[in-house]
């Protein structure tokens, strides 16, 4: 079965082995994609580019993104992939630490606002939830991990969030700001 951006997945794998990184590509970016087209996302911000494959999938579903990552290896190496499969004009990828570069995003925009770092930290959800527009869809993976995953979680407590598996989703209220 062709799965949408499967080499990038490849190629995002071997980076892993060979750089030593620690990165790893969004486990699946079809069922990414696919929440993001029920969501009726058409622009999306991302925290955590690495190769672009999560974004990639998310433009080939026609969504525009804007997405960070504080490895310009990283960076170069997304953009290069997104490049070549002709998806350059709908991402957007800023090199940086995410809290500073997203700070200069336009508020209340965003459809879909997806963490996809390493460990989840308070500063990194709220600039996310600056980012998303009022009745937007957050998605933080790896929300298990790290030392401030309960802080992150209190933070959107009135968000009614969901989790499945390592994944939590939230939908930004009407009114909050
Ligand atoms: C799990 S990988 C992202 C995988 C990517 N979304 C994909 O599907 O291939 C995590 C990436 O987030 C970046 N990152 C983690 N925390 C960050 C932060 N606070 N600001 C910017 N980049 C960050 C790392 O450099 C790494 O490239």
């Amino acid at each position: 079965m062709y799965t949408p951006m499967s080499d990038l997945k490849d190629a995002t794998l071997d980076h892993r082995r060979t750089h030593g990184c620690g990165s790893h590509p969004v486990v699946d970016g079809a069922q990414l994609a696919a929440w993001a087209i029920q969501a009726g996302a058409r622009s999306a911000v991302e925290i955590g580019t690495f190769l672009g494959y999560s974004a990639a999938c998310l433009a080939n579903a026609g969504i525009l993104v804007q997405t960070v990552d504080r490895d310009p290896v990283h960076v170069a190496l997304a953009q290069r992939h997104l490049n070549e499969r002709g998806l350059a004009n709908r991402v957007n990828c800023m090199t940086g630490e995410a809290v500073e570069v997203l700070a200069d995003l336009p508020a209340g925009e965003a459809d879909l606002a997806f963490f996809d770092g390493m460990e989840v930290s308070v500063a990194e959800i709220e600039v996310l939830a600056r980012a998303l527009r009022p009745g937007g869809l957050l998605v933080v993976s790896n929300v298990k991990l790290g030392s401030e995953a309960a802080e992150v979680r209190e933070l959107i407590g009135g968000w009614q969030p969901w989790e499945d598996g390592e994944v939590l989703f939230a939908v930004k209220p009407p009114r909050a700001s």
